[in-house]
């Protein structure tokens, strides 16, 4: 879906396009043309403004990804399976019980790290220096060897990740990665960047 809204600023006229892309792939903030003044709307967009992910068309085991503050968001919508693993993670894990409070909101300070046990919400972005991890629900892979029970991988030195995005020990990233602020508009849209309680 895409909208097109023409906004008159006196002499100046700004456009402003919104592209926002559901069903897995995400959303995508766009302002055109680029002029030398930003509106207070165009601001607070490039700050990092709440950002809506539709998630009705998510399958169980898949995961989506929208643009939040310049960073991906995972949105993964995990099996019966894959929530009955998690503890089984637990002494693999440097902080099992998300004890680490700058990983995440205190209403994901649970067991599965999320509001809705099923859908994962996390900031697309490794702990150690950055990188984006590759998503590997696959279980025992070659590459990765038969104790994985699938997770996020990070290409770039190795750190590994649970399916909550818990890490494991031994590996160069220090901490879980972040699960941002985020809230539930309906069963099947969640707003990101915006907790439940100030919405
Ligand atoms: S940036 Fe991910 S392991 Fe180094």
């Amino acid at each position: 879906m895409s909208t097109v809204d023409a906004v008159d600023l006196g002499r100046r006229r700004f456009l402003t396009a919104t592209a926002t892309v559901v069903g897995g792939v995400g959303a995508a903030f766009v302002a055109v043309p680029f002029l030398k003044s930003w509106s207070p709307s165009e601001r607070a967009q490039a700050a990092g403004a709440p950002v809506e992910a539709d998630i009705s068309k998510l399958e169980e085991g898949a995961l989506m990804t929208v643009e939040w503050r310049g960073k991906p968001v995972w949105m993964l919508k995990r099996t019966e399976k894959m929530l009955a693993e998690l503890p089984t993670l637990n002494d693999q894990l440097l902080d099992p019980r998300s004890e680490m409070a700058s990983q995440q909101p205190k209403y994901a300070q649970n067991a599965n790290r999320s509001i809705n046990p099923q859908i994962l919400v996390l900031v697309g972005i490794c702990t150690h220096l950055g990188c984006s991890p590759t998503f590997r629900p696959d279980i025992a892979p070659a590459d990765l060897g038969p104790a994985w029970k699938g997770g996020f991988f990070c290409p770039c030195h190795g750190s590994r990740f649970d399916l909550a995005g818990r890490v494991y020990k031994g590996v160069p990233a220090p901490s879980n990665l972040v699960v941002p602020s985020y809230r539930y508009l309906s069963d099947s849209r969640v707003l990101i960047g915006v907790d439940p309680e100030t919405a």
